[in-house]
Formats: C-alpha cells, sequence, structure tokens
C-alpha cells in the first residue's frame, strides 16, 4: 500500500492521503481582514485538488495580533461567515479544511514582504500599532520594540485564541492549527532570547511554557471533541539563548496532554540573524526525533518537492503527514497527475492522456 495515498484519522476527521497544504500567507486580504473572494476562493480551490489536508494561511485572532494589514482575521462573526466559503472550496475538492490560528506577537505591524515600502514597520499614519511582546526586545534591526504584555493581556490574548476556534469550527473548518513558531506570540515566550519576563510567564520552563499550554487548553476546550488540533512548533531557534530540539521534546508531551493532537514541526523565526541550515528534507529530522522520541504524531515540512521524497519520509516513520508548501504554490496539479482519480471529472481525461503521452503534451481534442 502506498504511504502517501494512506488516509490519516485525528480525532474523528479522516484524511483522504499523507499531503497536506502548510499554512502560506498571500497577503490578499479585503478591508475588515476579510477573504477577498476573488483571490481566496480560486486559491484554495486550486490547491486543495488531490490532497488531505489544507492549512489556510495565518490568520489573525485579534486586530494587534495581524503581521500585516493584508492578512487574514478571525475576532468577529463578519469574519467567520466570510470564511465559511474558503472551508466550503476545499471541501468540495474532497480536502480537509483546515485553519492557522496566529497572534503575530512583536512581528506584527509590518507591510507585507514584496511591492514598494516592502517588510517594513508600519508607519502609525498608515494605520500602525506599537506591537506586542513578552520583554520589550525587538525581533530584528527595522523592527519595532514591543510593549512588553500585562498579565492581563496575556490572558486576553489566551481568550482570543479560544473564541477563533469556536469561531473556525463554526466556519466548517475540520482542523484548527495554533501558529506557534516563527517567532510569533505563542513562539516568543518560550526561550529565554526573547522573554526576560520574571512574572509567572518567564524564568523556568514551567513559566515560559505556560502561555501555550494555557492556549492550547483554551483552544482544545473551545472545540468540538471529534476535531483535531495541530501546534506547529518552531523545534529550535539554532542561537543561544534559544530554543532547542531538547526543550521541544520536553513540552510536546504535555502540550498532547493539554489537548495537542499533531505536531507541525518547523524552525526558526525567533531572531535575526539567524545561522538556517537548508537542503532538501531539512527539517524533517525534526519530525522524526520528536515523533520517535515523544510517540506523538508529527508533520515534516521544508524543501520537500516531490512525491517521491513524501513517500520515503512516511515509509522510513519520520512523520505522520507531509507539508509541501512552495512546491504545491506554483504546482498544485502535483498530486492528482500521479492519482488521477483524485482530479475533478473533467481534468481526468486530460491527464491520462497526457501521462500516456508524457510530460509537456497536449491531449487529443475531443
Ligand atoms: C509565501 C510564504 C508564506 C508563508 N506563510 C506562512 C504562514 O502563514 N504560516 C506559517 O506557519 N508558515 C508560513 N510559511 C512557511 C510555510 O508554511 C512552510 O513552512 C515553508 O514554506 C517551508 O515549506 P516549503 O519548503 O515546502 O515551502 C510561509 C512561507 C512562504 C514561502
Amino acid at each position: 500500500m502506498d504511504p502517501l495515498f494512506t488516509p490519516l484519522r485525528l480525532r474523528n476527521v479522516e484524511l483522504r492521503n499523507r499531503l497536506g497544504l502548510p499554512a502560506m500567507s498571500t497577503y490578499q486580504a479585503a478591508p475588515g481582514s476579510l477573504p477577498a473572494p476573488r483571490w481566496h476562493l480560486p486559491h484554495y480551490q486550486t490547491r486543495s485538488v488531490g490532497m488531505g489536508l489544507v492549512l489556510v494561511e495565518a490568520t489573525a485572532v485579534a486586530p494587534e495580533g495581524l503581521a500585516t494589514p493584508d492578512d487574514l482575521g478571525l475576532w468577529n462573526d463578519t469574519q467567520a461567515q466570510a470564511l465559511t466559503q474558503i472551508a466550503e472550496v476545499i471541501t468540495a475538492q474532497g480536502a480537509v479544511p483546515g485553519l492557522q490560528l496566529s497572534h503575530a506577537g512583536r512581528k506584527a505591524a509590518r507591510t507585507r514582504p514584496w511591492g514598494d515600502g516592502a517588510d517594513a514597520a508600519l508607519a502609525e499614519t498608515d494605520g500602525g500599532w506599537t506591537p506586542l511582546g513578552p520583554s520589550p526586545l525587538a525581533f530584528a534591526d527595522g523592527y519595532s520594540t514591543p510593549a512588553e504584555m500585562t498579565p492581563a493581556q496575556i490572558k486576553r490574548a489566551v481568550t482570543q485564541f479560544a473564541a477563533a476556534a469556536t469561531r473556525a469550527a463554526c466556519a466548517g473548518f475540520r482542523v484548527v492549527e495554533l501558529h506557534a513558531g516563527h517567532g510569533r506570540l505563542l513562539h516568543s515566550f518560550l526561550p529565554p532570547l526573547a522573554n526576560h519576563r520574571t512574572d509567572a510567564y518567564g524564568g523556568d520552563f514551567a513559566g515560559r511554557t505556560l502561555l501555550l499550554r494555557q492556549t492550547v487548553r483554551a483552544v482544545r476546550a473551545a472545540l468540538p471533541d471529534e476535531l483535531p488540533l495541530i501546534v506547529r512548533m518552531s523545534c529550535c531557534d539554532f542561537l543561544p539563548g534559544g530554543w532547542t530540539l531538547d526543550d521541544t521534546v520536553r513540552l510536546v508531551p504535555l502540550l498532547a496532554a493539554d489537548g495537542a493532537d499533531l505536531i507541525d514541526c518547523t524552525s526558526g523565526g525567533i531572531a535575526r540573524p539567524e545561522p538556517r541550515p537548508t537542503g532538501p528534507c531539512w527539517q524533517a529530522p525534526y519530525a522524526a526525533t520528536i515523533r520517535h522520541r515523544t510517540g506523538v504524531p508529527t508533520a515534516a515540512v521544508g524543501k520537500i518537492t516531490t512525491l517521491g521524497q513524501a513517500r520515503d519520509l512516511l515509509a522510513d516513520g519520520t512523520c505522520d503527514l507531509v507539508l509541501m508548501g512552495r512546491q504545491l504554490l506554483v504546482d498544485p496539479m502535483l498530486p492528482a497527475r500521479h492519482a488521477h482519480d483524485l482530479a475533478p471529472a473533467p481534468y481526468r481525461r486530460a491527464l491520462a492522456t497526457t501521462a500516456a503521452a508524457g510530460d509537456g503534451h497536449l491531449p487529443p481534442e475531443l
């Protein structure tokens, strides 16, 4: 049996295969942090063909958690209603719709990463605000120094994640992923490098992990029992004073007890400059280590570009799910080209004939 095209059950949700699209911001939201139907619906519909799971891009749980004004948001019912359509187009293709909930923390209030004035602190005249973080420490040069969150603000963030999870389930999403990686709020509390607090949310391991654990518990309580919760973690930071793979191995069983069903294993993003390794499947060893040392299911992600690589990672026990990002942005028909029955009916004949003729040849006319 092909390990890639084997279903994966998480709680009461079955993914038809082990291939997922990771959350990838497209920075195309309409005013009000709403989906732009002409962008988001075709984008996600196309990228659901043949997929087991489609995780919709980082969606802010509060206005101050927007990384950019072009991100999606989910702190009101209008947004939830609009997101329903994205969940519908994903479901209609046979994939399971998932939503990534995010608070950008000290990396909030930026411009999007391309175009004029790209990747800069958002000026107050353009609607900018002071971002929030565990401590008044900027992510890097050119980033705003965040305001140190009060305990009341921290508790409010937990509530915002839980409220957004409730709305995500109501909107038809059947998987929720918490973004606790890439230096965003939930990640930024974990390493001493970014968290200098001396209260209950800082100091030792228990203190620095408290926000993430409280959030996982609150989101778990907000979600229906049958829906799985994924936590995306930066498994290591590559920097002195940063979070380590051993820290992740120590925390993951606690998160699983708190209600996390699968760990999506990414890395880095806590500070710059960052000595970051790279290469084909380069983060997969994190997924393998966590899976083997904790017994908690994992997803591997990062420069996985062929179905053969994905199959090998599943066959050798590295992970339970493979996420393929940039490759599927540019080549969304990849899974269906290899499993024609997963394609919508109007494409199947073309797929069969192009495969018979060899890639790059047009199918015969009807
Ligand atoms: C354009 C772009 C947008 C991204 N947006 C997000 C995001 O919203 N949330 C997130 O957790 N990661 C985000 N990522 C990281 C991807 O989810 C993924 O982990 C990364 O691209 C590595 O996988 P790949 O090599 O298959 O692309 C983004 C990456 C890119 C290239």
